[in-house]
């Protein structure tokens, strides 16, 4: 049986980085809401439960807790920030609101005796966050820890194994945070901490093959990394029971349609079904006038979806549509509320008229690198694997004002030259490649001259950021000779194309997208 550790989730912003740290840790790691039944935890016979943090009170009225039940069935628990006051509230011991909240860098100094912290700085930088503190210690438990103001920053009770540090040790600003979790997860729980991405892959698919069954599962297929990982995995465990819709809304990057189809179509190594829908005159037709950007990704969104809807339709019912779901799209309210699938200003949201039985998404509890692992792992070409972020809305949100084949042509041919040319240059300097580069087509259109010729032709706008996380970017320091070198092959190569900028702007104020 898998080695697995349970988080239980309080509501606390730093949830999946928990699992995460887990997981770095080689352990399989799951989030559960709070109120999971303990019967149910049994069952899943984790080898340890986290609790995690949360904005509540625990003596205060409806706030989220567990029952007593979950520190009796033997099983090791930690508790952090808020999970660290329901063990001691839970099990009675004092928690009231601090004198002083402790919020940001706080040292605390900890006592070497426990497992917990062996091999841990005597004192150390650790990340606070609470209103509340455990006053009193319930019987049973040793403290570990203190701060200036906050006498219980850690408490055990070895015997039963329960657990409880007032900081985040999975947040990178707790110095010794990540050895910490370590020494739970390794020598708390005892793991063997030997969990790698082939071992997802292999119990996914049987998992999969388990519920699935003999039936049919039907999947939007865009050629992004998730879903084309979801879309291998399944095939794994089904094959042809599954049926892969990849709907071309004339939208995508030069040639890109033919890749997705030359990766999944029937000359492809994959086995399963793939329709590909050529829609691009449909969504031309949709977009014809429209230049507001809000309203282009509205359209394409809600045209997506019913195309998609008017292919499933001919399939006939399935029994399980799958979705390339990936861990940050999921937000789980830790509150009792089923989760909630962000509507991730993409392509897609739920079809209202597939006829469909259950969800499937293989990909839930992962994050994006280790969507990217598990895809090398079953053999998805690289290239497709490392793609650079390409919004559900495609092009139509790179063509500022109104959306034509024409423009489409233009922005392709531009943006495949700017890809080209920056592809070969990081081979060689792979340092300062930008995390997502492309090319827009302004809706300016000036005059130039070619040959002996005035021209009045549209400007191109280059795009390269770098960002780690998309909400902040800088523009990428591209030497000036390769932007010059680009700009000579776009204006030269592009029918309608008469000049071209680089956008030097921060986000913010700027965006990564132009539209
Ligand atoms: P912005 O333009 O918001 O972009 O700074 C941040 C990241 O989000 C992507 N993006 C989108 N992705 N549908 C998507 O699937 C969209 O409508 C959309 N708008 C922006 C963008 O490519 C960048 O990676």
């Amino acid at each position: 049986m898998k080695e697995m550790i349970i988080v239980l989730d309080f509501g606390g912003q730093y949830n999946q980085l928990i699992a995460r740290r887990v997981r770095e840790c080689g352990v399989y790691c799951e989030v559960h809401p709070y109120n999971t039944d303990p019967k149910e935890l049994a069952r899943l016979s984790p080898k340890g439960i986290i609790l995690t943090g949360g904005p509540n009170s625990v003596y205060a009225e409806g706030s989220p807790l567990c029952t007593k039940e979950v520190f009796e069935l033997g099983i090791p628990v930690l508790g952090i920030c808020y999970g660290a006051q329901i063990l001691a509230f839970v099990l009675s011991g004092k928690v009231q609101p601090a004198p002083v909240s402790e919020y940001g860098r706080t040292e605390v100094t900890i006592d070497e005796e426990s497992v917990l912290f062996e091999g841990v700085k005597k004192t150390s930088v650790t990340w606070m966050s609470h209103t509340d503190y455990i006053a009193e210690a319930p019987e049973g438990f040793a403290v570990r820890a203190k701060t200036l103001n906050c006498p219980v920053a850690a408490m055990e009770d070895t015997s039963r194994k329960l657990y409880a540090v007032q900081f985040h040790p999975e947040v990178s600003h707790s110095e010794e945070g990540f050895r910490i979790l370590g020494n739970f997860v390794k020598k708390v729980c005892g793991c063997a901490c030997d969990w790698r991405m082939d071992s997802f892959v292999e119990s996914s698919v049987r998992e999969l093959r388990e519920r699935i069954g003999n039936g049919r599962v039907l999947c939007a297929l865009s050629g992004g990394v998730d879903s084309s990982v979801a879309a291998v995995l399944l095939s794994k465990a089904v094959g042809k029971q599954l049926t892969c819709v990849f709907v071309d809304h004339g939208l995508l990057r030069k040639n890109e349609g033919d890749e997705v189809e030359a990766v999944f179509g029937p000359d492809g190594p994959y086995d399963l079904n793939f329709i590909r829908v050529n829609a691009q005159e449909h969504f031309y037709e949709k977009l014809k006038g429209v230049t507001e950007p809000e309203k282009k990704r509205h359209i394409i969104g809600e045209e997506f979806i019913r195309v998609f809807e008017a292919e499933a339709k001919k399939i006939g019912q399935v029994e399980f549509l799958a979705q390339g779901t990936i861990y940050p799209d999921v937000i789980e309210s830790g509150l009792g509320e089923s989760a909630v699938i962000k509507s991730h200003h993409n392509v897609g949201g739920l079809p209202d008229h597939v006829d469909f039985k259950e969800i499937v998404e293989p990909l839930r509890m992962l994050f994006k690198d280790e969507v990217r692992k598990a895809g090398l792992e079953l053999g998805i070409p690289e290239k497709l694997v490392f793609r650079q972020p390409f919004p559900g809305p495609g092009l139509g949100i790179r063509i500022i004002g109104e959306v034509t084949a024409e423009k489409v042509k233009m922005v392709q041919d531009a943006d495949a030259i700017l890809r080209e040319e920056i592809g070969k240059a990081a081979e060689e300097n792979p340092s300062w490649m930008p995390a997502q580069y492309y090319a827009a087509l302004t809706n300016m259109r000036s005059v130039g001259v070619m040959g002996d010729d005035r021209t009045y032709d549209y400007a191109v706008a280059l795009r390269a950021v770098k960002t780690d996380d998309f909400m902040t970017a800088n523009a990428a320091p591209i030497p000036f000779e390769l932007l010059s070198h680009i700009t000579d092959r776009i204006v030269n190569e592009v029918d309608g194309v008469n000049r071209v900028f680089y956008d030097l702007t921060s986000k913010p104020p700027a965006t990564v997208e132009l539209e």
